[in-house]
């Protein structure tokens, strides 16, 4: 007999990331080849993108995916977020011409009160959500704020796809996989100021500080480009990461549900206050998942350069989060 269905909601499904997630979602890449799927959709009323909705909707039907039992399109996240067992948050507000960040953050704290509001009212009490639409630290904070009958933990936001930079650029300095590569840490805010760190990591078993004994390389290549990498796919592609950003929800979502079989990977996750970061700040940490679950990797020496930049990153964030406290 085959497993029940999971339902999971996707906000911004008509958009770039969207058309790059729901396939593999109805695939079963992210929950699992026996793992049955309810989607359920959610777009801004506005008339094109419903229709847009439509189509990709058109076009999950066209695979006939095995695993796909229902597919139903929204405009209104009381319905779209109903018993919803994963949420993935894609759709925010871009900066548009003229914008001032404390525009972009105020116009986003509505879209996500309101989805948080909506997920505490009907979704299932265990949702797990992963926040991807920017700024995603603090989006994810405010829709954690914004529900406070469910669990703080199941609030995440993505910090994947600067890890995942990560383990590339180091896999192509060291000459390696990147599969060889284990205990890679992103620290902090979905943002350039990210710290990604391989202090604490291996590349086929041996330390990545003697492997890619480089701190110049470390301090002014590999950060920097990990950092900029999105602003550098902009540039080359005239338009935002999208094929990697779902890949990397997908990664997220799957190692949560399914477990990370005893490796680190990075999440954005509300702090417990480790690490000297406030408690309930959404910042990425290491983390091991198991069953469901996920842990943050304790106790590990915070050397005084990386104490630098993880503050950094912490006070971008802690502005963030300054920013929309009267909103909350
Ligand atoms: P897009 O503009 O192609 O699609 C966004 C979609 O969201 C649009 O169809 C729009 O109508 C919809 N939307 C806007 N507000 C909504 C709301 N309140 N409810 C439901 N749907 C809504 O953008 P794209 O490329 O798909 O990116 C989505 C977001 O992901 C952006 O905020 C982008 O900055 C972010 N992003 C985050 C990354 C990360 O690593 N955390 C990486 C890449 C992108």
């Amino acid at each position: 007999m085959s497993k029940p269905a999971m339902r999971v909601a996707v906000t911004g499904a008509a958009g770039q990331i969207g058309y790059a997630l729901l396939f593999r979602i109805a695939s079963g890449e992210m929950l699992g080849k026996d793992q049955p799927v309810i989607l359920q959709l959610l777009e801004i009323p506005d008339e094109k993108a419903q229709k847009a909705l439509k189509g990709v909707i058109m076009e999950l039907e066209d695979c006939a995916f095995p695993l796909l039992q229902e597919v139903t399109a929204h405009s209104d996240p009381m319905t779209a977020f109903k018993d919803a067992d994963v949420a993935l948050l894609v759709g925010a507000r871009p900066r548009g011409p003229g914008m001032e960040r404390k525009d972009l953050l105020a116009v986003n704290a509505q879209i996500f009160t309101a989805q948080g509001k909506a997920l505490n009212a009907v979704a299932s009490r265990n949702v797990k959500v992963l926040v991807v639409g920017n700024p995603a630290n603090t989006n994810a904070y405010i829709a954690m704020k914004s529900a406070p009958d469910l669990p703080a933990r199941n609030f995440t936001a993505m910090l994947r796809l600067d890890h995942n930079r990560a383990l590339s650029q180091m896999a192509a300095k060291a000459g390696s996989a990147v599969g060889d590569i284990e205990k890679l840490i992103v620290w902090g805010n979905h943002s350039p100021t990210m710290y990604p760190d391989y202090r604490y990591a291996s590349i086929a078993g041996k330390p990545a500080t003697s492997v890619l004994s480089d701190d110049d390389w470390n301090r002014n290549t590999f950060i920097p480009t990990v950092g900029k990498r999105g602003a550098a796919i902009i540039d080359a592609r005239g338009l935002s990461s999208a094929a990697s950003a779902a890949n990397a929800a997908i990664d997220h979502v799957h190692d949560w549900v399914l477990g990370s079989n005893g490796k680190w990977v990075t999440m954005g996750v509300p702090s417990d206050g480790s690490y000297g970061i406030p408690e309930g700040i959404i910042y990425g940490m290491p983390v091991i998942t198991k069953n469901g679950e996920y842990a943050i990797v304790k106790d590990l020496d915070i050397d005084a350069f990386s104490r630098e930049r993880m503050d950094a990153t912490l006070n971008e964030l802690l502005e963030e989060r300054d920013g929309v406290k009267h909103l909350l």
